[in-house]
């Protein structure tokens, strides 16, 4: 066991100890709900720390107004309480935040907020994660990682930025295009933020032009009334992988026509072959390929570098801007605060891939890094409970063993 001063040296300052009846939970999003919820329902109680000051704080703080649910309800629930019956097939993002705040009333869980923590390291010695925030350091048998794969935004260093005299932010700092009407916007990244938010500038009048530098999906959200996500499950019941992204894209090219004249290339690898092997999300189209085809949303080639009034691309065209909105995605934290141990990659995600990358070793857990969304946090949720429940059961009948034992010694000897 390492020494107070030897603990400060290797990053631990000397910080309050607090023990933790059952598992520590890093990260009150859905994924942290989920597991917490899951565990309590198996009778483990678990405590969340959560770096911000509300739960979900990505769909709460860090996202735009017009957000919608891509996928149907019955594919975001969190386990064992569903979305309300009277919410629409796509809930919004308030309807969304309402639904994480009823399942946190629900199961009774209430995280502790402005704790971010900042460093988790397994001691072996006493078989214990110890887990510090600013001014505590928590000890538990167990640790679920939580802070989710979109946890920081990916800013891109782009030369010139600094030479820029309009505005740069993150779509995670974009609320609406309210702010933009009639700006000639540059938004980089095509995924599913750098469309809607494309689109949502479109709807306020704003004149933005979308970054496209490499090949991209770009699905219909639903195909013969039901959503594209839905079929596609579907069809991979009955179908090999490859089979399932042909009839995607036959149908997704006679709804939405050839995206390629519109200069977003479709990439080799079908839809979901491409999301299995890289994580790259499709596309799902929600208004914004309409606006591309009657030009209101421009695209445009790879930025080269940013200047004073604006961007030079790299086909050499150079033009003015007053905004520009990097929509180039988000990355995982884990690599910031998990330490000494090789569960995750350096991008913060978990070795082993999904269906088997929620558990790692010494009671280290991950839910919610699956690249399948919340669909991936529910399943993850439930094996993790389901695993804690049995050690804690058994570490409970052997506490109550042992106590019998003392009893009945007790009772000899009180005998005697
Ligand atoms: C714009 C957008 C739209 C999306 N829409 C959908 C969708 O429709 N359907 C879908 O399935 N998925 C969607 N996703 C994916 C989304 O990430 C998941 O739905 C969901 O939010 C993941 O939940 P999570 O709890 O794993 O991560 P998060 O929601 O990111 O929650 C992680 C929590 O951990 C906290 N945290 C981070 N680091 C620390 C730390 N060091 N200490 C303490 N706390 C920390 C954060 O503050 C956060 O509250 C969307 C993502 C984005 C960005
Ligand atoms: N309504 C919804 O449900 C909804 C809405 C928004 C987002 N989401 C989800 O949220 C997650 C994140 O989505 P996202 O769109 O924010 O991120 P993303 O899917 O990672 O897309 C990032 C985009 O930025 C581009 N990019 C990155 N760096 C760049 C650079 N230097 N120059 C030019 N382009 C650059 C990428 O291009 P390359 O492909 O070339 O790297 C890609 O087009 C996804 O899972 C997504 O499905 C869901």
């Amino acid at each position: 066991m390492a020494s107070g001063k030897e603990q400060e040296q290797q990053g631990f300052k000397q910080a309050r100890c607090v023990k933790v009846h059952g598992p520590i939970i890093v990260g009150a999003g859905p994924s942290g709900l989920a597991a917490a919820a899951c565990l309590s329902q198996q009778g483990v109680p678990s405590l969340i720390l959560e770096k911000s000051d509300c739960i979900a704080s990505l769909w709460q703080q860090r996202t735009y107004d017009r957000l919608k649910l891509h996928l149907p309800k019955q594919f975001c629930e969190l386990p064992l309480l569903g979305f309300p019956a009277n919410f629409p097939k796509y809930p919004n993002k308030s309807q969304f935040i309402s639904y994480m705040e009823s399942y946190a009333s629900h199961f009774n869980i209430h995280p502790k907020f402005n704790q971010a923590v900042k460093k988790a390291e397994y001691d072996r010695a006493k078989g214990i994660w110890r887990v510090q925030t600013e001014h505590l350091e928590y000890h538990s048998r167990w640790l679920i990682a939580a802070t989710g794969e979109n946890a920081e935004p990916v800013i891109p260093e782009i030369a010139g930025c600094d030479k820029f005299k309009g505005t740069i932010l993150h779509t995670s700092e974009y609320n609406s295009g309210s702010k933009f009407k009639n700006q000639r916007i540059l938004v980089i990244g095509c995924g599913n933020s750098g469309m809607e938010v494309s689109l949502d500038l479109c709807r306020h009048n704003a004149i933005p032009h979308m970054v496209v530098r490499n090949t991209v999906h770009v699905l219909p959200r639903e195909m013969f009334g039901m959503s594209t996500f839905g079929v596609a499950m579907a069809l991979l019941k009955w179908f090999p992988l490859r089979l399932v992204d042909k009839l995607l894209l036959l149908v997704a090219n006679l709804t939405l026509g050839n995206t390629d004249q519109l200069g977003l290339k479709r990439p080799k690898t079908g839809p979901i072959e491409l999301k299995n092997v890289t994580g790259k999300t499709p596309v799902l189209d929600v208004g914004a390929l309409s606006q591309i085809k009657s030009g209101k949303i421009k695209v445009v080639e790879g930025v080269k570098e940013i200047t004073k009034n604006g961007v030079k691309f790299m086909d050499g065209q150079e033009k003015e801007f007053e905004s520009i909105i990097l929509a180039t995605g988000y990355k995982s934290n884990v690599p910031t605060w998990l330490k000494g141990c090789d569960f995750f990659t350096k991008d913060g995600m978990p070795k082993t891939p999904f269906p088997k990358g929620w558990k790692g070793e010494n009671g280290l857990y991950a839910v919610g890094f699956t690249r399948r969304g919340l669909l991936g946090t529910a399943s993850d949720a439930v094996k993790i409970a389901h695993d804690i429940a049995g050690e804690w059961k058994r570490a409970k009948e052997s506490i109550r063993s042992c106590n019998s034992h003392l009893i009945i010694h007790l009772d000899h000897d009180g005998a005697k």
